[in-house]
C-alpha cells in the first residue's frame, strides 16, 4: 500500500469529474468501495431444486450450465443455499442437532461427504476457484449468529489479527460468552442463535467468519433468520460493518421477508444490497399473488434501487420456481416439475422485471427446457429489469370480466379468504394498535367488518416459568410477557417465520404447539400494541374482506426505459379472463409528455409482437386468468 495514496487521489478526481465512472476506483485494488449492485443481481440458487441436499458435483454442473447459457444474459451469482455444513444422513434434517461440521473456532465448514474438495480444511476455496474460472461469482447461504453446537462446545473465538484465541480483559472468550441462548432462530431453534455484538468478542467472531468466507473467494452471502419476522437490526448492521472492513467485496442479501414492510426496511436497506420482502415463494399461484401488494408498497416508498452497502439496494421478490424442483423442507433433490402454468410463470417474470427484483432462477439447470430458458432470458424483460426507472403500480385502470370464473379456483379462493386475518407489522402501522385487556383474562382487538364491529380475542395463557432457558423471575416479567393461547387446542400465538412459511401463508392465523420460546411471548403495551418479544413487531388483525379487492381483479405497472420508452404491464389476478384498459391521457401524466400525437408513437405488445394504435385514446386487451401483457410505447 506504499503507492496507495496516489490512486486514491486520482480516484476522487475521477469521481468528481463524472458520477458515471463510479466504480473505476476498483482499479486501484481497493475492493471496499466497489459498486457491485448498481443493477439488481441475477443468478441461480440451489434451494428450490435441492432444498439443502446439494452436493459438489450437482452444484458445479449447474454452475457450468449457468455459465454457458445464462451468464450472457447477466445471470452471474451461483449460490449454495442452506445447511451446506450438515451431514445428509439418517436423522439429520432442517432442525436436527449434532450433524454439523464445526471447526475449532466454532465456524461451520462444508460437509466433506457432499463437498469432497473441502476436505483438509480447504472450505469452499476449490469450488469458488472453479466457479470464478467459469466467469461467475460465488455465493453461500448463512444462518444468522452462531451454531448451537459451537456454543455447547465452548469453542474459543478466533482473533483474525493474531491468529490466536480472542483475549480481552485478560481472558479468552468462547462461543458460550457470545451466543445469546434465549435468542435462538425461531424456525431452527436447535441450529443457531444470535451473537452478542455489543461485546468485542462477538464482533471478533463475525470477523473470523466473514474473513474466512472472503478467503475462500465468496462474493455473495445470503444471511437468513435476520429480517422479516426474524427482524434483528443490530445484527444486520454488525454483519454489514464486518463486510465493509474486508478487502474482498462481498455483497449482502438478507431474509426471510415474511411480513416485511417499507417501515421495517427503513433503517436497514442502506446496510445491505438486497432484502427479501415476502415469505418463501413456491410454485403456487397463491404464493405469487401477494407479491403485487408488497411490491407496490416498496415502490411507493421509493425503496427500489435506494442507496446500499455496495451500490443500490433491491427489494427481493424471491427466486423463480420454474422447471425442475423439489419441495420445501424435504431431504430430497429435484423430482417434479413446476406447478405454475405458463401464464403464471410469465406473469411472475413480468412482475419481477417491472419491480427490478433480483432474478435468481431456482429450477435444476440440468433440466432447463427451451420454453423456460426463453422466459428467463427474454431480452425485453431483462432490459426492463436492469434499465428502467419510475417503476410503479399504475392505479388508473379499468377492467371487467369477460368470462365466468373458473369455479374450482374461485371456490378455493373464497375458502382461503374467509374469517379473521392475523398478521405482524411494524408497530407504527395503524392496524397494530387497539389491543386491550378484557375482564376475563383475554386480549382483544375490535375491527370493522362490513359496517359492523367485530372483536377478536385471544386467551392470556400463563407464561411458562422459563422461556428459552431464561427464568421469568419477578413481577415485572410477569406483567410484561404474556404467552397468549386460545382456550381451544389451537396452541399458542406464534410470531416465527420459517422458510416453509410461504408468502401466501403469511396472513393465516399463527398458532402452533406451545413451546418455551420467545417467538410465542407477547407483551401488551399501554399504547394498545401486542408486541412480539422475539422480533419487536406488532400483531395486527383485520377482516379478510378488507383485503379481498386487493388480491383479485386487475393490476397495471408502468416503467420508463433508458431511451424514454414507456412500458405498461397488465396483470389479471382474477380467476376469470378480464378486459383491462388504461386511458392514454392518464398514461401521459405518468410519462410527462404527449403519447397520442399522430404517427409519432408506436405501441407494441412485447410478448406477441403485435402493434396497435394509440389514436383510439386507450390501450385495452383481454387478458386470460393469471395472465399478463406487456406494452412498449416508443415515440
Ligand atoms: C436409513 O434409513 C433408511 C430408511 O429408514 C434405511 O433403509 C437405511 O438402512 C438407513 N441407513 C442407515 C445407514 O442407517
Ligand atoms: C448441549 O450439550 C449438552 C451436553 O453437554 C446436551 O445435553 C444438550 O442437549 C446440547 N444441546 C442441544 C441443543 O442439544
Ligand atoms: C428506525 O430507527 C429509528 C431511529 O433510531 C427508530 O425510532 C425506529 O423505531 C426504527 N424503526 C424500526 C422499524 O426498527
Ligand atoms: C404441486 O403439485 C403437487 C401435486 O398436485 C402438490 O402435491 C404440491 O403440494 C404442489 N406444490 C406446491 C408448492 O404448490
Ligand atoms: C365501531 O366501534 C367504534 C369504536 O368503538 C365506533 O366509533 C363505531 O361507531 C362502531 N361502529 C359500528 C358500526 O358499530
Amino acid at each position: 500500500m506504499a503507492m496507495g495514496a496516489s490512486p486514491r487521489v486520482l480516484c476522487v478526481i475521477v469521481l468528481l469529474a463524472s458520477l458515471l465512472t463510479w466504480g473505476s476506483c476498483d482499479a486501484a485494488g481497493d475492493g471496499r468501495r466497489q459498486q457491485l449492485t448498481m443493477l439488481p443481481p441475477r443468478g441461480w440458487n440451489s434451494y428450490d431444486s435441492f432444498s439443502w441436499t446439494i452436493d459438489e458435483a450437482a452444484f458445479l454442473h449447474n454452475a457450468q450450465i449457468m455459465a454457458d447459457k445464462l451468464l450472457p444474459h447477466g445471470y452471474q451469482y451461483a449460490v449454495i443455499d442452506f445447511l451446506w455444513y450438515r451431514k445428509n444422513v439418517n436423522g439429520s434434517g432442517k432442525d436436527s442437532y449434532g450433524f454439523d461440521s464445526v471447526d475449532q473456532w466454532g465456524r461451520p465448514f462444508p460437509d466433506p461427504e457432499r463437498f469432497p474438495s473441502s476436505a483438509g480444511g480447504k472450505g469452499f476455496k476449490h469450488i469458488a476457484d472453479r466457479v470464478h474460472a467459469m466467469g461467475l461469482k460465488f455465493g453461500i447461504h448463512l444462518m444468522n449468529g452462531i451454531s448451537t453446537q459451537a456454543v455447547n462446545a465452548s469453542t474459543p473465538v478466533l482473533d483474525v489479527h493474531t491468529g490466536k484465541a480472542y483475549v480481552e480483559d485478560g481472558r479468552q472468550w468462547t462461543a458460550r460468552d457470545i451466543g445469546i441462548t434465549h435468542r435462538t432462530c425461531a424456525w431452527m431453534s436447535n441450529g443457531f442463535m444470535s451473537v452478542n455484538t455489543d461485546v468485542g468478542a462477538g464482533r471478533a467472531f463475525l470477523r473470523s467468519l466473514y474473513q474466512q468466507y472472503a478467503d475462500w473467494g465468496v462474493d455473495f452471502v445470503k444471511v437468513d433468520c435476520i429480517f422479516g419476522t426474524d427482524y434483528s437490526p443490530k445484527e444486520i448492521v454488525a454483519v454489514s460493518e464486518t463486510l465493509k472492513e474486508l478487502e474482498r467485496p462481498v455483497i449482502l442479501s438478507i431474509s426471510p421477508g415474511t411480513e416485511a414492510t417499507p417501515a421495517l426496511a427503513e433503517n436497514i436497506s442502506q446496510h445491505v444490497d438486497m432484502y427479501r420482502i415476502t415469505g418463501d415463494d413456491w410454485d403456487n399461484w397463491k404464493d405469487v399473488r401477494p407479491h403485487f401488494d408488497v411490491a407496490r408498497s416498496f415502490a411507493d416508498a421509493n425503496k427500489i434501487g435506494a442507496t446500499a452497502l455496495r451500490g443500490r439496494s433491491w427489494p427481493d421478490l424471491d427466486m423463480l420456481p420454474f422447471g425442475r424442483l423439489t419441495d420445501a423442507g424435504v431431504n430430497q433433490g429435484p423430482h417434479r416439475s413446476t406447478n405454475l402454468t405458463f401464464d403464471e410463470q410469465l406473469t411472475q417474470m413480468v412482475l419481477w422485471s417491472m419491480v427490478k427484483s433480483p432474478l435468481m432462477y431456482g429450477g435444476d439447470l440440468r433440466h432447463l427446457d427451451d420454453e423456460t430458458f426463453n422466459l428467463i432470458t427474454h431480452p425485453t424483460l431483462l432490459k426492463i429489469n436492469h434499465h428502467t426507472k419510475n417503476n410503479m403500480e399504475f392505479g388508473d385502470i379499468h377492467s371487467e370480466r369477460t368470462s365466468e370464473p373458473n369455479e374450482q379456483s374461485g371456490r378455493s379462493d373464497l375458502a382461503n379468504n374467509g374469517g379473521t386475518v392475523l398478521g405482524l407489522s411494524t408497530c407504527s402501522d395503524k392496524r397494530a394498535s387497539g389491543w386491550y385487556s378484557s375482564s376475563n383474562d383475554q386480549i382483544c382487538r375490535s375491527y370493522g367488518i362490513q359496517n359492523r364491529n367485530a372483536s377478536f380475542c385471544i386467551s392470556k395463557a400463563k407464561l411458562r416459568q422459563t422461556v428459552d432457558g431464561v427464568t421469568m423471575r419477578n413481577e415485572e416479567d410477569q406483567a410484561k410477557f404474556h404467552l397468549a393461547g386460545m382456550d381451544t387446542d389451537d396452541g399458542c400465538l406464534d410470531a416465527s417465520a420459517s422458510p416453509w412459511r410461504t408468502s401466501s401463508a403469511s396472513r393465516t392465523p399463527m398458532f402452533s404447539t406451545c413451546e418455551r420460546h420467545s417467538k410465542q411471548v407477547w407483551e401488551l403495551t399501554e399504547n394498545g400494541h401486542l408486541v412480539s418479544s422475539y422480533s419487536g413487531l406488532c400483531a395486527t388483525v383485520h377482516s379478510s374482506k378488507e383485503g379481498e379487492s386487493e388480491t383479485t381483479g386487475a393490476r397495471a405497472w408502468t416503467a420508463t426505459g433508458d431511451k424514454g420508452e414507456i412500458y405498461v404491464a397488465f396483470f389479471n389476478l382474477d380467476t376469470a379472463s378480464r378486459k383491462i384498459a388504461v386511458r392514454v391521457p392518464d398514461l401521459e401524466k405518468v410519462a410527462g409528455r404527449k403519447l397520442a400525437r399522430k404517427h409519432l408513437c408506436t405501441c407494441t405488445e412485447v410478448l406477441s409482437g403485435k402493434s396497435r394504435s394509440l389514436m383510439k385514446g386507450d390501450i385495452s386487451a383481454v387478458v386470460s386468468s393469471h395472465g399478463s401483457m406487456l406494452f412498449e410505447i416508443q415515440c
